[in-house]
């Protein structure tokens, strides 16, 4: 998805722009720009569209701009959506004038209707994308004579779509000018410079405050400070936040690739999402809420959505809270949630699980159940991200920022905190004692030192996918939480070594699947000890009668079921509905050996973005 940052109040801003931009490569780039303004009323744009190369072009480019005294700049990766990733669709994006640029994150999405009367009105433009209307659209307004800032605030009324844009003009070429709609956008400043930026490590070694901006704010920001104001144009406030990650937990700490750093995270992170959220009284505490313990008493249902990863999280979770409360539970993916007439009421938990808080499809779900009236609770990883401020309640998962595109820490981090908010809706709803949450959780705050156990088998488990690196067709499967976990380990191993992979429920196979099983296919079996452990075992039987290669996850005293040619990889037996966080950590450690056996970058999927803020 598209990264932004703008920078006001001086000094050598070109690098600071590059730098910025590149902390946020994790985002997913296609092409990369800036524009700066220079004493004199000049604007400079510099650009490039080479793929992930884009970004060391525009550094090399940027060099002539070193010692340049510069007042002002914005720069932007983009992710391609509208037109596709040449140069004259790489952002910024200029007005017929060229004193005006425009970055822009998101879709404006009656682009195509106000571009048609623009041209009909004399615009011309250079390139395909939504972003350049805005330019056109800024362009037209204040050649009414008004300012920039009075032009955003009548323009971005005009625009449908969830985005965030900001805007430089050479009329007052040391204010930047930014809109925020359903896209994230967050201000920063160090006490001489203003930062405006897409996401926290952009400018997380550039300013040391920082600060969020209500949806439909309109934003101006100079070296002399920030005027915010509301959808109707009155003045409005910005929202300090601190910030506790450091740059250092943002870079790679000594290992090859942010993907093995974050799997090695996951005991830490789940550790800090657990820890503290225990009283006494069995009580789990939520992080912000504002609904009350008798306001979850009422609830009768919990509809969990959420995309990916998240969506494999909230699954565990599904089980666990049916399990615990008697509750029943529906679960959706996002974008499926907002267009089925979804049956939520005010008596209706729907919680939103997403490691960003900003993925679009996941957003407008809760926007849509918040118009159905149903209580809402996020659980995501970024603090004051937009779901955590528009849910009722949030519980965060602690596990500090995931750059990997492919989702490790966050997930068992996200498990980890969706099975806590299940022990307190139980508590609440008076099916568990309080005695028996504590044992689970204590159970459940055992976890990390068993995937540390887990994190120990890192070279036996490439030496596994070193034997099958040659074979063209993965099955993962499993039952009850072992399917969620079957799905996320066929799901880490498409996006990262490209190889195809399903995951299935283990008795499903016969009703099709089974098919596809010759002797070039393996099957990898989640078979942690459970009551359908020997149900399992017969599954894996169906798979051997197909000579299919056979890979089994299982606990101590299992081996035995393996045969000849087969491989075995131990995880400490837990809780069955605890299983999830130990059995899914091979199945990441396998993905990752057989992407970097295929030479695959896995920080960096092809066609994948970290956060998806497109529909
Ligand atoms: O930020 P979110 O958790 O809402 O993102 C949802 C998915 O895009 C995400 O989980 C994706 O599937 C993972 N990157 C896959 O590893």
């Amino acid at each position: 998805m598209c990264g932004i940052i703008g920078v006001v109040g001086g000094g050598s801003l070109a690098k600071q722009l590059t730098d910025g931009l590149r902390r946020l490569e994790y985002r997913g780039y296609d092409s990369a720009g800036i524009v700066i303004t220079l004493p004199g009323g000049e604007m400079q744009r510099m650009r490039a569209a080479n793929g992930k190369n884009s970004l060391a072009d525009l550094e090399s480019e940027s060099q002539s701009l070193a010692s340049a005294d510069i007042l002002s700049g914005i720069g932007h990766t983009r992710w391609a959506t509208h037109g596709g990733p040449t140069l004259p669709n790489a952002h910024p994006h200029y007005d017929c004038s060229e004193r005006l640029a425009v970055i822009q994150n998101g879709i404006v999405e009656n682009f195509a209707e106000l571009k048609g009367q623009l041209i009909e009105r004399g615009h011309s433009f250079t390139s395909e994308t939504d972003t350049e209307v805005i330019s056109h659209l800024l362009e037209e307004e204040m050649n009414t004579g008004i300012t920039l800032l009075e032009a955003v605030k009548i323009a971005s009324h005009r625009m449908r779509g969830a985005m965030s844009f900001v805007a430089i003009s050479l009329d007052a070429p040391g204010v930047l000018i930014g809109f925020k709609r359903m896209a994230p956008m967050i201000l920063g400043t160090n006490g001489k410079q203003w930062f405006i930026a897409s996401d926290i490590p952009a400018i997380l070694d550039q300013a040391s405050t920082f600060y969020h901006l209500e949806d439909d704010s309109v934003v101006s920001v100079s070296k002399d400070g920030v005027e915010v104001f509301a959808e109707d144009g009155t003045r409005a406030e910005m929202t300090e936040f601190i910030v506790d990650w450091t740059l250092e937990s943002a870079e790679k700490a000594g290992f090859e690739d942010f993907m093995s750093k974050e799997i090695f995270e996951q005991p830490a992170a789940l550790r800090d999402t657990l820890a503290g959220r225990l009283r006494s009284s069995g009580e789990i505490e939520l992080d912000e809420t504002s609904i009350s313990n008798d306001a979850l008493a009422r609830i009768n249902k919990v509809f969990i959505v959420a995309c990916g990863t998240s969506y494999h999280a909230g699954m565990v979770a599904k089980y666990a809270i049916e399990h615990w409360t008697k509750m029943p539970v529906e679960l959706d993916i996002s974008s499926e949630f907002r267009y089925r007439d979804p049956v939520v009421d005010e008596r209706t938990l729907v919680v939103a699980v997403s490691q960003s808080g900003e993925t679009l499809d996941t957003l407008a779900a809760l926007h849509e159940a918040k118009n159905l009236g149903a209580q809402t609770i996020a659980v995501c990883n970024v603090v004051g991200s937009s779901m955590a401020r528009l849910a009722d309640s949030v519980l965060y998962t602690r596990a500090g920022p995931e750059v990997g595109v492919a989702a490790t820490k966050t997930h068992t981090a996200q498990i980890g905190a969706l099975l806590l908010l299940a022990l307190k809706l139980s508590r609440i709803k008076g099916q568990l004692y309080p005695n028996e949450i504590d044992d689970i959780y204590h159970e459940l705050v055992e976890i990390p030192g068993k995937i540390e156990e887990v994190l120990e088998k890192w070279d036996f488990i490439r030496s596994v996918a070193q034997v099958f690196s040659e074979r063209d067709r993965f099955y993962f499967i499993g039952r009850h939480v072992g399917f969620p976990v079957a799905l996320e380990g066929a799901l880490k191993l498409k996006e990262i070594s490209y190889l195809p992979a399903e995951g299935y429920p283990a008795g499903e196979l016969k009703h099709g699947p089974i098919a596809m099983l010759d002797k070039n296919a393996v099957v990898i079996a989640m078979a942690s000890k459970t009551r359908l452990f020997e149900k399992i075992v017969s599954n894996i039987e169906e798979v051997r009668a197909r000579d299919s290669a056979v890979i089994v996850i299982g606990n101590h005293g299992s081996e035995s079921i393996i045969k000849e040619g087969e491989y075995f990889i131990e995880v400490p037996q837990v809780h069955p509905l605890l299983a999830p966080l130990v059995d899914v950590v091979p199945l990441q450690i396998f993905a990752y050996h057989m992407a970097r056996i295929h030479g695959e970058d896995v920080d960096r999927p092809r066609n994948l973005a970290k956060t998806v803020t497109v529909e």
